[in-house]
């Protein structure tokens, strides 16, 4: 008989016997899977669940209290004493040196705006307000888009197509399918109503670490990728461009990712559980 190697454990199972059939069977046809440690457990999925309904609380916090008017960093206050309420951690604080608990992203800025201050939602921005929370351990992590007082026909379009992206998306991220599938579904309705994806970020892993694998692509070719298997958590937050798809990262800040021709973007973001017969929002 072999002998395990000291501190080696037996990993809890994860996954029922057809699935266990299933993913045998596509690694004898060399597709790329996810690696085992991303197919959660029942306990990891139940502290999961308890993250992500702290985040969709707050959310919908933000939602019923957001104004004209407001600063940004009052956006940031409520995000902080919201989940600290809660007796949970916003993840963005601190992460990677980022200084706020929260992203908030206005107009031509693409996501990872740093809250101020100094900066207002006035009558006719478009906002994302991206939130991610640390409950007992476990991430969970979407954003929503708001409008502010009285927004242009053509930036609405953008929101709304933008939203229809995400929902194009989660509902392509079905088991079996490949994760090019959902890249392709998504990039073919931004592009056919005129518009870019970005290219430069992507959705991710998210549940025991904010970001892990695999990357989640919101462009791509159906049939490609890695195959999405019951038990991944991960968000798909495409960041839709009204002109080009090209964007920079602010010098002066370091995280602010702007467009490059300076018209507008939007973004929706949701977190998924793939099931076996589907898949289960946890928080949008
Ligand atoms: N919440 C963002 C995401 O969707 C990540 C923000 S990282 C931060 O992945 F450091 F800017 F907070
Ligand atoms: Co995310």
């Amino acid at each position: 008989m072999k002998k395990f190697i000291k501190g080696v454990r037996f990993a809890p199972k994860n996954y029922s016997d057809e699935v266990e059939v299933k993913i045998q069977h596509y690694k004898k046809e060399g597709y790329k899977l996810p690696s085992r440690h991303l197919l959660r457990t029942e306990e990891q999925l139940a502290g999961i669940r308890e993250s992500a309904k702290i985040n969709t609380a707050l959310l919908d916090y933000i939602s019923t209290n957001i104004r004209e008017g407001m600063s940004t960093a009052e956006i940031d206050h409520m995000v902080y004493e919201f989940t600290t309420d809660h007796d949970a951690i916003p993840a963005p604080f601190m992460y990677e040196g980022f200084p706020k608990s929260v992203c908030t992203s206005i107009n031509d800025v693409v996501c990872h705006g740093i809250p101020s201050t100094k900066e207002f939602l006035r009558s006719g921005d478009i906002v994302n307000v991206d939130v991610s929370t640390i409950y007992k351990g476990y991430f969970s992590d979407a954003s929503r888009m708001y409008m502010i007082g009285e927004v242009k026909p053509e930036m609405q379009r953008l929101v709304q197509v933008a939203k229809e992206c995400r929902d194009i998306g989660v509902q392509t991220a079905q088991p079996w399918a490949r994760l090019g599938d959902v890249g392709a579904a998504i990039q073919e309705h931004a592009e056919k109503n005129g518009y870019s994806v970005v290219r430069d970020l992507c959705g991710h892993g998210v549940g025991i670490k904010f970001h892990e694998e695999p990357d989640v692509e919101h462009f791509g070719k159906r049939g490609t990728g890695m195959l999405i298997v019951p038990g991944m958590t991960f968000t798909i937050e495409p960041m839709i461009n009204m002109g080009t798809y090209e964007v920079f990262i602010d010098e002066a800040d370091g995280w602010t990712v702007c467009t490059d021709d300076g018209l507008p973007s939007a973004q929706w973001e949701s977190m998924l559980l793939i099931t076996e017969n589907g898949n289960e929002i946890l928080t949008e």
